[in-house]
């Protein structure tokens, strides 16, 4: 796929994408969200050596300011409905990702960037970022996951609040909420994600792939969780870099894992 609105950059396998419509905030038009699906959706051997993902906005303003409004403005109600479930869908591949995505929270996340920042795995915030759900202001709610995923990370009472004042809120009022993982200072967003993938992939990938999952299963209806755990827990068991793992540990080593 040729990348228009996506900028991907591979270092020592972590892939920092920035999404490059800065004129536009950064705003998810179809052509962004295609983009997106192409690149998470391609779990395939081409991903091999990938330690992980960094997710960010061009230039100093935006991480994504919504999705582009432009483009949904006239949508009936089934256009819509196929709207929110294609952008949701896409966020799942995100989220379900077996590799850790980090949001570098450059600047404004609003609505669809919200969200998106949410899909991944964790968040790092940029001190001047700003976190919102402003759909009520457009006469529409979010439809690519906010209405589910802020109140997994804040709770139900202050996501309730968020999502019908449209308030928007800093970096610090979201670190305190739970929403972002660290704040840095603004420009740093992207080393500190990169270090978190770095830490992480001193771990056993099989392990990381399968804690992602067990924790997405909480929040999958019909899915028991526990369930889950006990599956990822016995897969786990059966691969080398478990005896690898618990070898070294013995022999009080550093472990070695291979992936496998
Ligand atoms: N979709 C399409 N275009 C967008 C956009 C979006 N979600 N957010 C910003 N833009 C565009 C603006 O239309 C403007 O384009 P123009 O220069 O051609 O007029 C450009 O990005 C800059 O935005 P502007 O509003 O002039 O910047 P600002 O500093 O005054 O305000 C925001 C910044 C983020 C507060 C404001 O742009 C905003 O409220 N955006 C919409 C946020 C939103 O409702 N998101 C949810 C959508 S579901």
């Amino acid at each position: 796929m040729l990348y228009q609105n996506l900028h991907i950059e591979i270092d020592n396998g972590i892939a920092v994408i920035t999404i490059s419509r800065e004129k536009a905030l950064n705003a998810l038009n179809s052509q962004t969200m295609l983009e997106l699906r192409y690149f998470f959706g391609t779990e395939g051997p081409e991903m091999e050596g990938l330690k992980g993902v960094v997710l960010t906005g061009a230039g100093e303003k935006a991480f994504v300011a919504g999705a582009d409004i432009t483009e949904f403005r006239d949508l009936d109600a089934a256009q819509g409905a196929a709207f929110a479930k294609r952008g949701q869908d896409i966020f799942f591949l995100i989220e379900r990702f077996s590799k850790p995505v980090i949001a570098a929270v450059n600047g404004f996340a609003l609505g669809g960037g919200c969200e998106l920042a949410m899909a991944c795995h964790l968040r790092v915030a940029g001190e001047r970022a700003r976190f919102g759900q402003p759909e009520v202001n457009l006469g529409i709610i979010p439809g690519y996951g906010g209405t589910q995923r802020l109140v997994q990370y804040i709770g139900k009472s202050k996501a309730l609040e968020l999502l019908m004042t449209a308030d928007m809120i800093d970096a610090a009022e979201a670190l305190r909420l739970g929403l972002v993982n660290y704040v840095v200072p603004a420009g740093e967003e992207v080393t500190k994600a990169k270090e978190l993938i770095e830490k992480i992939t001193t771990k056993a990938p099989v392990a990381i792939a399968k804690v992602i999952e067990s924790v997405n299963a909480l929040f999958e209806d019909g899915i028991d969780g526990f369930a889950t755990e006990i599956d990822a827990f016995g897969a786990c068991c059966d691969t080398e870099d478990f005896r690898e793992g618990a070898t070294a540990f013995v022999e009080k080593r550093k472990a070695n894992f291979l992936g496998k």
